[in-house]
């Protein structure tokens, strides 16, 4: 665990240093939007699809350097994602990644905003990457799914807050395993994707790092779910205790929180087979896969 803890640490010092000349600063009354987008990424996320996306990279041999456009892009989206998610709208909350949330920092109008602006760019650092244009579009391709409305997050978001009101949900596990699949599972599995398209993967090697990626994406949020309950709200950095007021569907709401735990440890001991093709090479992804339900932040 603290070597991959260690692993994380370094990555995303390097990572904070390459995204921040991305934060221009215009002159203007405008500038407000730019410095709300600026802190909606800045303000010490664990940078955790950004590392999975490097280290799929380098199961291809692919350095570092050459995917910092990729993950910067994706965690551009991803913030954006938790910009919108605090809003009083939605989730309604005061405080992410140990700082008062952007609508908070701001104002609501300039939050949306924000979004708004950090989805847009994530698309147009991917536009203006120095990737070849078959990749390239591949990413697009995958990134405008994996974050859209008909099975991407956005859709997930929308399942999440219908399932608020679904109390009477006749099978509850099956619709909370498609808000979690959505809402969280298809942008790590970008990551992922995003890594072996960089590294020109096999079809097969493809569907298996799919399959690993599925896996943990599912795990990442039953851990979040998880965390809501038993975790520290300082280490966490976010207001916890929220989704049982809130009425969410959780796998902790519908199963129990040993019930959760058990889950998520069976998907990452698929997950993680899911690798065995990549033979040694596969260990960081492996660890990764034990820290996502490990992790206490
Ligand atoms: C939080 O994601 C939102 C979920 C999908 C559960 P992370 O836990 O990766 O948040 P940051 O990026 O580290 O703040
Ligand atoms: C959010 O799920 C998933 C997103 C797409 C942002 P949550 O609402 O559980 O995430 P947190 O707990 O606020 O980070
Ligand atoms: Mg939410
Ligand atoms: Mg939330
Ligand atoms: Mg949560």
């Amino acid at each position: 665990m603290s070597d991959i803890l260690e692993k994380i640490k370094a990555f995303s010092s390097e990572f904070n240093t390459k995204i921040s000349p991305y934060f221009i600063k215009p002159e203007g009354y405008e500038k407000r939007v730019m410095e709300a987008m600026e802190y909606a990424v800045s303000n010490g996320g664990k940078r955790l699809r950004p590392f999975l996306m490097s280290e799929t990279a380098k199961l291809f041999n692919v350095s570092q350097d050459k995917v910092f456009e990729a993950a910067i892009s994706l965690e551009m989206l991803h913030s954006y994602s938790l910009v919108h998610d605090d809003l009083p709208a939605m989730d309604n909350d005061d405080f992410r990644r140990g700082k008062p949330s952007c609508h908070k920092a701001f104002d609501e109008a300039t939050a949306i905003l924000a979004g708004d602006g950090l989805l847009t760019y994530a698309f147009e650092v991917l536009v203006k990457s120095s990737y070849l244009n078959d990749v390239k579009v591949k990413l697009i391709e995958l990134l405008s799914r994996g974050a859209g409305g008909y099975d991407g997050m956005v859709a997930g978001q929308m399942l999440d807050l219908y399932a608020e009101n679904a109390k009477d949900e006749k099978n509850p596990l099956e619709l909370i395993s498609r808000i979690e699949e959505m809402k969280t599972g298809r942008l790590l599995q970008y990551a992922v994707e995003a890594g072996a398209v960089i590294g020109g993967a096999t079809q097969e090697e493809l569907t298996a790092l799919r399959k690993y990626a599925r896996g943990i994406g599912k795990a990442f949020q039953i851990a979040d779910d998880i965390l809501d309950v038993t975790g520290d709200e300082q280490k966490v950095g976010k207001t916890l205790r929220k989704d049982d007021k809130e009425d969410k569907l959780t796998f902790v709401s519908v199963c129990g929180l040993e019930k959760a735990k058990e889950m998520a440890f069976d998907l990452i001991k698929n997950a993680k087979e899911a690798l065995a093709p990549f033979g040694a090479k596969a260990e960081t992804l492996k660890d990764l896969a034990d820290f996502i339900i490990e992790r206490d932040y």
